[in-house]
């Protein structure tokens, strides 16, 4: 049984369980694991991956016996670090008294560790805290009494800044490996984005293989995990009238968006090196695309979807400049941490054209902005205009079909359609059948998991599915690479400016247009 199903399994007790998907459920639950949080006092480990651990938690999906034990170099007392994990830690379901009682249980298991990131000798001493301090803690506490004493498997999660992964991956190689030898596995999870073009990806390919083996990386893309993102294969090739539509003759184009009505907050030192094309095209929107427009996989295993995939990136022609709009909102330069003559874009948006018998002639549209009017991430498909023009009047030929799937915030999919009003005037009009998450399945949403939570679980129970593979990651710098150098060339192509809270440089539909014009 693969981890998700593990995690559905549990959480939903209406399904009949095989034996043998409980017994992975209850192995993995009886071995002990330490979750090491590397940057633990920054953003990403604060809102998502600390969280992300306690729902894990509070379903009764993390082993028996565990610890989380943040590490960076912020001089922390571990009441300092609890309480800033606690600040953050949220129960979607349950009454209050429950969710205090486990607060307080899941807070007496985290521990803190300083030390910096790439020193041998902070992680010898950290390997030596938490095996003479910590685990043996863990063992008492629990394993001990089901009879299990082996050493933890030690999973690293690393939420740090790209440019210190790899001194961090070396040293932790180093000085802090589970103990192979006490049966103990050794895992790590390594955020995006993996490198900022082909030759530092490669390079850093090459180091961390030197560390660790392909099997103990987890690289994470946590849009793959989104509960939307994760359904789109089934509402795809579940579905015969989708199925049966989904290629050139049926469909005119496709647009992956992700807006988002905030800023870089504070991440300026991140996000100013690597800019929107590298935080959010290269990865999240280019694994939407990949799944929306990838031939039917042989079978729902992590490698037949993988290859179906990767085969579909090989069938995209690389980006090049004008393939591009990019832009920058009008306060980016006055950020803290942003040079004042800063070109990093904070939007971009392409079309991508995919060489193949299914797609030759769609154009898929990729748009992503910052500090724009709402926050939403979300497909829309378009079918061609009918060719049957009898039933329709003049003002809605220009009318589509489309299917529209909101990954978020509001998760729901809707197929728009035209239809007669049913009063005596009987107007044509445009309308549309959805299915809103948290109206349909309005239990099942509230309890909705976080695309971490998912994802932890499945790094804990040695599940790689849902993670992205080496091949994968090169042919999308492969695909990204002639844009960026030709836009970051010296001088770089000046972004676009646009207004703090506006719909940006370009709207998806104009974009389309544009290209169906022959403009770009
Ligand atoms: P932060 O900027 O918050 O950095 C995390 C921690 O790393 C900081 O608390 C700090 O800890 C340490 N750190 C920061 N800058 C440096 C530096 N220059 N050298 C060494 N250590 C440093 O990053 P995020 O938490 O936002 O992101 C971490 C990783 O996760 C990145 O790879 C990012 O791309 C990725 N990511 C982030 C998401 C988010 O929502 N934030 C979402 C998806 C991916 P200390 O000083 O205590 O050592
Ligand atoms: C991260 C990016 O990968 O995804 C951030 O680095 C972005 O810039 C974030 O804000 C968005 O994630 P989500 O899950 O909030 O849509």
């Amino acid at each position: 049984a693969s981890a998700s199903s593990a995690l559905s399994l549990v959480s939903n007790p209406n399904l009949s369980l095989l034996d043998s998907e409980l017994q992975v459920v209850e192995d993995c639950k009886e071995f002990p694991v330490v979750v090491v949080v590397v940057g633990a006092s920054g953003d990403l480990a604060r809102k998502k991956t600390l969280p992300a651990l306690f729902s894990l938690f509070y379903h009764n999906l993390l082993p028996l016996s565990f610890a989380v034990v943040g590490y960076a170099r912020s001089k922390l007392s571990v009441e300092e670090f609890r309480s800033s994990v606690s600040s953050n830690l949220v129960c979607r379901v349950g009454d209050r008294e429950c969710c205090e009682a486990k607060t307080r249980a899941f807070l007496e298991r985290c521990f803190y560790f300083s030390g910096q990131y790439g020193s041998l000798e902070d992680w010898l001493n950290f390997d030596r805290w938490l095996s003479e301090d910590i685990e043996p803690r863990m063992n008492q506490s629990d394993t001990a009494t089901r009879g299990a004493r082996r050493a933890p498997g030690r999973l690293f999660y690393l939420a740090i800044p790209p440019s210190v992964f790899a001194e961090t991956l070396r040293s932790i190689s180093r000085g802090a490996m589970a103990p192979e030898e006490l049966g103990a596995w050794t895992r790590v999870i390594v955020e995006k984005p993996f490198g900022r073009d082909s030759e530092s990806y490669m390079a850093l390919r090459d180091l961390v293989a030197e560390c660790f083996p392909e099997e103990a990386l987890y690289r994470i893309d946590h849009y793959v995990g989104k509960p939307l993102v994760a359904n789109l294969t089934t509402l795809r090739l579940g579905n015969f009238v989708f199925d049966a539509l989904w290629n050139r003759h049926c469909i005119e184009s496709v647009q992956v968006v992700f807006k988002e009505d905030f800023g870089v907050e504070g991440r300026a030192g991140y996000f100013d090196a690597y800019g929107i094309i590298r935080d959010i095209l290269q990865n999240h929107l280019l694994q939407v695309l990949s799944i929306i427009a990838m031939d039917p996989p042989a079978s729902p295993h992590a490698a037949d979807i993988n290859e179906a995939k990767l085969r579909l990136l090989y069938d995209i022609k690389p980006l090049h400049a004008k393939d591009f709009i990019i832009g920058q909102y009008d306060r980016y330069r006055s950020e803290r941490g942003v040079p004042k003559d800063s070109c990093t874009a904070t939007f971009a948006a392409c079309v991508v054209q995919i060489d193949n018998e299914r797609w030759r002639g769609v154009p898929f549209v990729m748009l992503a902005g910052k500090a724009l009017d709402e926050r939403k991430v979300y497909v829309k498909v378009a079918f061609h205009e009918t060719p049957n023009h009898t039933f329709i009047p003049e003002e809605l030929r220009d009318k589509r079909n489309t299917f529209y799937i909101e990954i978020q915030p509001r998760p729901a999919v809707e197929l728009s359609f035209i239809t007669k009003t049913p009063d005596l005037e009987g107007r044509v009009v445009q309308t549309k059948l959805d299915l809103v998450y948290n109206e349909s399945f309005s239990a099942e949403a509230q309890d909705m998991p976080d695309a971490y939570e998912r994802l932890i679980s499945d790094a804990i129970v040695g599940d790689r599915t849902l993670f992205i593979s080496d091949a994968q990651i090169s042919r999308a710098w492969e695909l990204f690479d002639p844009a960026l150098k030709e836009l970051e060339r010296d001088p770089p192509v000046q972004p676009v400016i646009y207004p703090y809270g506006s719909k940006g440089p370009i709207l998806p539909e104009t974009l389309i247009k544009k290209y169906m014009a022959g403009r770009m």
